[in-house]
Protein backbone atom coordinates (compact mmCIF):
# COMPACT_ATOMS: atom_id res chain seq x y z
CA UNK A 1 0.00 0.00 0.00
CA UNK A 2 2.82 2.50 0.94
CA UNK A 3 4.33 1.56 -2.06
CA UNK A 4 1.54 2.60 -4.31
CA UNK A 5 0.76 5.59 -2.77
CA UNK A 6 4.16 6.76 -4.39
CA UNK A 7 3.49 5.54 -7.85
CA UNK A 8 0.37 6.76 -8.61
CA UNK A 9 1.35 10.59 -8.40
CA UNK A 10 3.83 9.50 -10.64
CA UNK A 11 1.20 8.17 -12.81
CA UNK A 12 -0.62 10.84 -12.75
CA UNK A 13 2.00 13.18 -13.60
CA UNK A 14 3.05 11.55 -16.40
CA UNK A 15 -0.71 11.53 -17.95
CA UNK A 16 -1.47 15.42 -17.37
CA UNK A 17 2.02 15.48 -18.90
CA UNK A 18 1.27 13.12 -21.80
CA UNK A 19 -2.22 14.62 -22.50
CA UNK A 20 -0.08 18.32 -22.61
CA UNK A 21 2.35 17.23 -25.32
CA UNK A 22 -0.79 15.92 -27.15
CA UNK A 23 -2.84 18.78 -27.39
CA UNK A 24 0.24 20.73 -28.21
CA UNK A 25 1.01 18.24 -30.99
CA UNK A 26 -2.78 19.06 -32.26
CA UNK A 27 -2.18 22.54 -31.94
CA UNK A 28 1.68 23.16 -33.07
CA UNK A 29 1.83 23.67 -36.65
CA UNK A 30 4.28 22.01 -38.65
CA UNK A 31 7.12 24.16 -40.91
CA UNK A 32 4.72 23.01 -44.53
CA UNK A 33 1.52 24.89 -42.62
CA UNK A 34 3.39 27.63 -41.71
CA UNK A 35 5.27 28.08 -44.90
CA UNK A 36 1.95 28.03 -47.01
CA UNK A 37 0.61 30.36 -44.31
CA UNK A 38 3.25 32.66 -45.33
CA UNK A 39 3.09 32.91 -48.75
CA UNK A 40 -0.71 33.26 -49.09
CA UNK A 41 -0.46 36.09 -46.70
CA UNK A 42 2.04 37.72 -48.93
CA UNK A 43 0.13 37.04 -52.25
CA UNK A 44 -3.50 37.54 -51.17
CA UNK A 45 -1.90 41.11 -50.32
CA UNK A 46 -2.37 41.57 -46.83
CA UNK A 47 0.60 43.96 -45.97
CA UNK A 48 -0.92 46.03 -48.34
CA UNK A 49 -3.03 47.50 -45.64
CA UNK A 50 -2.37 45.83 -41.92
CA UNK A 51 1.20 46.31 -42.14
CA UNK A 52 1.91 49.92 -41.95
CA UNK A 53 4.17 50.94 -44.86
CA UNK A 54 4.33 47.57 -46.50
CA UNK A 55 4.05 49.10 -50.00
CA UNK A 56 6.21 52.20 -49.19
CA UNK A 57 8.90 50.04 -49.25
CA UNK A 58 8.67 47.65 -51.55
CA UNK A 59 7.26 44.62 -49.10
CA UNK A 60 10.80 44.79 -47.22
CA UNK A 61 9.44 44.23 -43.89
CA UNK A 62 10.67 42.13 -41.90
CA UNK A 63 8.20 38.97 -41.86
CA UNK A 64 7.81 39.68 -37.64
CA UNK A 65 6.61 43.04 -38.12
CA UNK A 66 3.90 41.61 -40.61
CA UNK A 67 0.20 42.69 -39.57
CA UNK A 68 0.14 44.74 -36.54
CA UNK A 69 -2.02 46.87 -38.10
CA UNK A 70 -1.70 50.40 -39.20
CA UNK A 71 -2.29 54.30 -38.09
CA UNK A 72 -3.51 55.54 -41.83
CA UNK A 73 -7.15 55.80 -41.59
CA UNK A 74 -9.38 55.02 -44.98
CA UNK A 75 -11.84 57.76 -45.24
CA UNK A 76 -14.59 57.89 -47.48
CA UNK A 77 -18.53 57.71 -46.88
CA UNK A 78 -17.90 55.32 -44.90
CA UNK A 79 -16.19 57.22 -42.42
CA UNK A 80 -12.85 56.56 -41.38
CA UNK A 81 -11.36 52.87 -40.99
CA UNK A 82 -7.94 51.25 -39.97
CA UNK A 83 -6.67 48.39 -40.87
CA UNK A 84 -6.36 46.04 -37.81
CA UNK A 85 -3.71 44.29 -36.08
CA UNK A 86 -4.19 41.04 -36.52
CA UNK A 87 -1.55 40.09 -34.69
CA UNK A 88 -3.83 40.16 -31.74
CA UNK A 89 -6.40 39.78 -33.09
CA UNK A 90 -5.77 36.63 -34.36
CA UNK A 91 -4.70 35.89 -30.46
CA UNK A 92 -8.74 36.35 -29.90
CA UNK A 93 -10.55 33.79 -31.62
CA UNK A 94 -10.23 30.23 -32.24
CA UNK A 95 -9.41 27.97 -35.97
CA UNK A 96 -13.18 27.42 -36.08
CA UNK A 97 -14.30 31.49 -35.81
CA UNK A 98 -11.90 32.57 -38.41
CA UNK A 99 -12.97 29.75 -41.01
CA UNK A 100 -16.63 31.05 -39.94
CA UNK A 101 -16.32 34.80 -39.60
CA UNK A 102 -14.07 34.38 -42.88
CA UNK A 103 -16.47 33.07 -44.65
CA UNK A 104 -19.50 35.16 -43.62
CA UNK A 105 -18.21 38.63 -42.21
CA UNK A 106 -18.78 41.88 -44.14
CA UNK A 107 -16.46 44.36 -43.29
CA UNK A 108 -15.81 48.62 -44.28
CA UNK A 109 -14.11 49.69 -47.04
CA UNK A 110 -11.35 48.80 -48.20
CA UNK A 111 -11.03 45.84 -46.22
CA UNK A 112 -11.81 43.08 -49.09
CA UNK A 113 -14.11 41.18 -47.08
CA UNK A 114 -15.40 39.32 -50.14
CA UNK A 115 -11.98 37.82 -50.81
CA UNK A 116 -11.94 36.47 -47.34
CA UNK A 117 -15.27 34.72 -48.28
CA UNK A 118 -13.72 33.08 -51.42
CA UNK A 119 -10.61 31.80 -49.90
CA UNK A 120 -11.30 27.86 -49.54
CA UNK A 121 -11.22 26.40 -45.76
CA UNK A 122 -7.61 24.81 -46.19
CA UNK A 123 -6.20 28.83 -46.89
CA UNK A 124 -7.96 30.09 -44.54
CA UNK A 125 -6.55 27.71 -41.72
CA UNK A 126 -2.79 28.18 -42.86
CA UNK A 127 -3.14 31.67 -42.89
CA UNK A 128 -4.97 31.77 -39.37
CA UNK A 129 -2.09 28.98 -38.28
CA UNK A 130 0.75 31.10 -39.65
CA UNK A 131 -0.61 34.47 -38.28
CA UNK A 132 -1.28 32.96 -34.88
CA UNK A 133 1.93 31.26 -34.85
CA UNK A 134 3.64 34.58 -35.64
CA UNK A 135 2.60 35.73 -31.92
CA UNK A 136 0.93 39.08 -30.39
CA UNK A 137 2.63 42.26 -31.20
CA UNK A 138 2.07 46.08 -31.70
CA UNK A 139 -0.69 48.07 -29.94
CA UNK A 140 -4.41 48.04 -31.40
CA UNK A 141 -4.94 49.69 -35.01
CA UNK A 142 -7.12 53.20 -34.06
CA UNK A 143 -10.54 53.06 -33.60
CA UNK A 144 -13.32 53.27 -36.26
CA UNK A 145 -14.22 57.18 -36.87
CA UNK A 146 -17.73 57.44 -38.00
CA UNK A 147 -18.40 59.65 -41.22
CA UNK A 148 -18.77 63.18 -40.59
CA UNK A 149 -16.16 63.28 -37.96
CA UNK A 150 -12.56 64.14 -38.71
CA UNK A 151 -9.96 61.57 -37.97
CA UNK A 152 -7.07 62.66 -35.53
CA UNK A 153 -4.25 61.67 -37.84
CA UNK A 154 -3.08 60.54 -41.09
CA UNK A 155 -6.09 59.39 -43.69
CA UNK A 156 -6.55 58.51 -47.14
CA UNK A 157 -9.04 60.66 -48.80
CA UNK A 158 -11.49 58.41 -51.16
CA UNK A 159 -13.44 59.92 -53.51
CA UNK A 160 -17.51 59.42 -53.84
CA UNK A 161 -18.31 56.15 -55.29
CA UNK A 162 -19.47 56.47 -58.77
CA UNK A 163 -23.15 56.73 -59.46
C1 LIG B 1 -7.05 47.51 -49.06
C2 LIG B 1 -6.71 47.35 -47.66
C3 LIG B 1 -6.86 45.98 -47.00
C4 LIG B 1 -6.43 44.75 -47.47
C5 LIG B 1 -5.71 44.44 -48.77
C6 LIG B 1 -6.80 43.79 -46.47
N1 LIG B 1 -7.44 44.42 -45.43
FE1 LIG B 1 -8.26 43.50 -43.79
N2 LIG B 1 -9.02 45.30 -43.18
C7 LIG B 1 -8.77 46.52 -43.75
C8 LIG B 1 -9.47 47.55 -43.02
C9 LIG B 1 -9.45 49.04 -43.33
C10 LIG B 1 -10.19 46.91 -41.99
C11 LIG B 1 -11.14 47.54 -40.97
C12 LIG B 1 -12.56 47.42 -41.57
C13 LIG B 1 -13.63 47.95 -40.67
O1 LIG B 1 -13.35 48.80 -39.80
O2 LIG B 1 -14.80 47.53 -40.85
C14 LIG B 1 -9.87 45.49 -42.12
C15 LIG B 1 -10.39 44.51 -41.30
C16 LIG B 1 -10.01 43.19 -41.34
C17 LIG B 1 -10.50 42.19 -40.43
C18 LIG B 1 -11.54 42.40 -39.33
C19 LIG B 1 -10.89 42.49 -38.01
C20 LIG B 1 -11.82 43.01 -36.95
O3 LIG B 1 -11.36 43.83 -36.15
O4 LIG B 1 -13.02 42.62 -36.94
C21 LIG B 1 -9.88 41.02 -40.76
C22 LIG B 1 -10.04 39.68 -40.08
C23 LIG B 1 -9.02 41.29 -41.88
N3 LIG B 1 -9.12 42.61 -42.21
C24 LIG B 1 -8.21 40.34 -42.50
C25 LIG B 1 -7.53 40.56 -43.70
C26 LIG B 1 -6.81 39.52 -44.42
C27 LIG B 1 -6.63 38.09 -43.93
C28 LIG B 1 -6.35 40.09 -45.56
C29 LIG B 1 -5.62 39.42 -46.69
C30 LIG B 1 -6.29 38.28 -47.28
C31 LIG B 1 -6.79 41.50 -45.55
N4 LIG B 1 -7.47 41.73 -44.40
C32 LIG B 1 -6.53 42.42 -46.55
C33 LIG B 1 -8.00 46.74 -44.88
C34 LIG B 1 -7.48 45.76 -45.71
Amino acid sequence: MKKRTRVLPIIAFALVAGSALHSFADTKPNAATLARGKYLVSITGCNDCHTAGYTMVGGQVPVNQWLAGSDMGWRGPWGTTYATNLRLYMQTISEEQWVTLAHSAQMRPPMPWFALHDLNERDLRDIFRFVRALGATGKPAPDFVPPGQTPQGPFVQFPMPPK
